[in-house]
């Protein structure tokens, strides 16, 4: 198929938020346990993290983590985690039906995001809780001294405040399997009050409260309208999540499925525009999309397993072994968060480490990358400066989901300080190469850096322990000349073609 395309140098879409390409790690399943901390583990550093995890975080150049949860931080006495750890309580988590031993919390896990570079977005519990914890703990975590909290954290050996920019205003607090599951109206007014009182303690700190848990929820999309006629003048940025499936193996469907995540992020700028419009609001509301990803593989399997526990203590859970296909749709989805990262500026793949993660560990044993962890790398390594418009006139197809889908994904990023353009390329037909020509207006001069593939691997390939067949290699075929960056791109590849300009 014939696909012309053209950037412009000065058809922006906007600057890109560094924590587009954010994380999000929960104390849930092996996460946590067993996932970044595990004392005993050969690999284990003098705290009890295991340096092989750490280093394939590293490698991912992520600016910021969202911890203690997800459905976790609706039941959870942050409390339960500092202190010396032999006094530290064994508690049921009611949201994973096990056994959480506390032995990590908010200062054990403070030292390994500040080892990896990684600044935090606490979530405060507003489930079984409400204000008054959500202040005292950040009390414990911003608050530099002379008082109970601070006090009490510089008498754990912190001395000085964390300084904990970004703040979530509970968790997906739409959802009836929240523990605290609120109506719209009531959270809203929750989160409000929260955010007022948060905000007094630390000045500046950035608010996000709860959209919808997903677009399928039956109250999406008027939660999001009713939450914010509560609280907008206090908050900063809506949470989106979402996750995707391919129980029908319909790929191009699922591929489609970008196409839905696009609708949803403009219907909810459509009610934050509403709103502000409303309440003739002068401050403006960002997207923080801090759940998505790909979640089906093991879900009957885990609901199966799930029946007959007994509390367990870090059980396997949410362990999806993600394939090629997985790769190629997580390429066109961080492609989306590109073209829309005007609206959104936060966005966490859910999650790190091997709860739905793009990095495994085995207790005890090895840890590997999973195919998505590629994508995502690629574009938290490249995708950064502004976003540009790209234009593609090229063949497309209707789904189930959505018509006139492009079988060829592009979007492009300047990174103006760099002096390099960066194209990320999925070709999502499912057997006929993209003979694309694309114009790189304004960036006439533009010389090829480099160009980085993913292809050739059947869809249900996956990675696994000491075998990482899904990588991406160096890339043959594609060239530039006057201003014109010209290839033939494979049937179902990913690529990231990387430009001196
Ligand atoms: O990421 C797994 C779970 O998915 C989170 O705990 C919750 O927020 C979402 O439903």
């Amino acid at each position: 198929m014939k696909v012309n395309a053209a950037i412009h140098r000065a058809f922006e879409i906007g600057r890109i938020d560094d924590r587009l390409y954010a994380a999000f790690i929960e104390h849930m399943g092996r996460a946590i346990y067993s996932g970044i901390y595990e004392p005993g583990h050969p690999q284990a550093d003098a705290n009890g993290f295991r340096r092989d995890v750490a280093q394939m975080v590293r490698d991912l150049n992520i600016p910021a983590i969202r911890y203690p949860g997800g459905n976790f931080v609706s039941a959870y006495n942050w409390e339960d985690g500092i202190g010396p750890k032999e006094d530290r309580p064994v508690r049921l988590d009611l949201a994973w039906r096990s056994k959480e031993s506390n032995q990590v919390g908010i200062n054990e896990f403070a030292v390994w995001a500040e080892e990896l570079g990684l600044d935090m977005m606490l979530a405060v519990n507003l489930g079984s809780r409400g204000i008054s914890d959500a202040r005292n703990f950040m009390e414990y975590v911003n608050h530099p001294s002379g008082t109970y909290w601070s006090d009490l954290r510089r008498s754990h050996g912190v001395e000085a405040p964390y300084n904990v920019k970004m703040w979530c205003l509970g968790n997906e607090m739409d959802g009836p399997w929240q523990i605290g599951h609120k109506e719209a109206k009531e959270y809203g007014r929750l989160a409000d009050e929260t955010a007022k009182a948060l905000r007094q303690l630390t000045p500046g700190a950035e608010m996000i409260v709860c959209g919808s848990s997903n677009d399928e929820m039956p109250t999406y999309p008027d939660w999001e309208r009713g939450v914010l006629e509560e609280c907008y003048e206090n908050v900063d940025y809506i949470s989106l999540h979402k996750y995707f499936g391919n129980s029908s193996r319909d790929t191009l469907n699922f591929f489609g499925k970008v196409e839905e995540t696009g609708r949803y992020i403009q219907a909810i700028a459509g009610v934050i525009d509403f709103v502000k419009a409303k309440k003739r609001a002068k401050n403006d509301v960002y997207i923080c999309f801090d759940e998505w990803n790909v979640w089906y593989h093991k879900r009957a399997q885990d609901s199966e397993n799930w029946k007959s526990w007994d509390w367990p203590e870090a059980p396997a859970l949410l362990e999806e072994d993600y394939n090629f296909e997985d790769a190629l749709f997580i390429g066109c989805l961080l492609n989306e968060f590109i073209r829309r990262s005007d609206r959104v500026k936060i966005a966490c793949i859910a999650q790190l480490v091997n709860v739905i993660a793009p990095i495994r560990a085995e207790a005890d044993g090895p840890a590997w990358r999973q195919s998505i962890y590629w994508p995502y790398q690629m574009a938290s390594l490249y995708g950064r400066g502004t976003a540009l418009r790209v234009s593609v006139d090229g063949p497309t197809y209707n789904c189930t989901v959505a018509d006139d889908v492009d079988y060829l994904d592009v979007a492009a990023t300047h990174d103006e300080q760099a002096g390099t353009v960066s194209l990320f390329i999925v070709n999502r037909h499912l057997d006929e190469t993209a003979d694309l020509r694309l114009a790189l207006t304004g960036f006439e001069a533009a010389t090829l850096i480099d160009h980085q593939v993913i292809e050739g691997h059947d869809l249900r390939a996956t990675n696994g322990p000491g075998s990482e067949p899904i990588a991406p290699v160096k890339g043959q075929g594609v060239a530039v000349e006057d201003g014109t960056l010209g290839g033939a791109l494979a049937p179902l590849s990913y690529h990231v073609v990387r430009l001196k300009v």
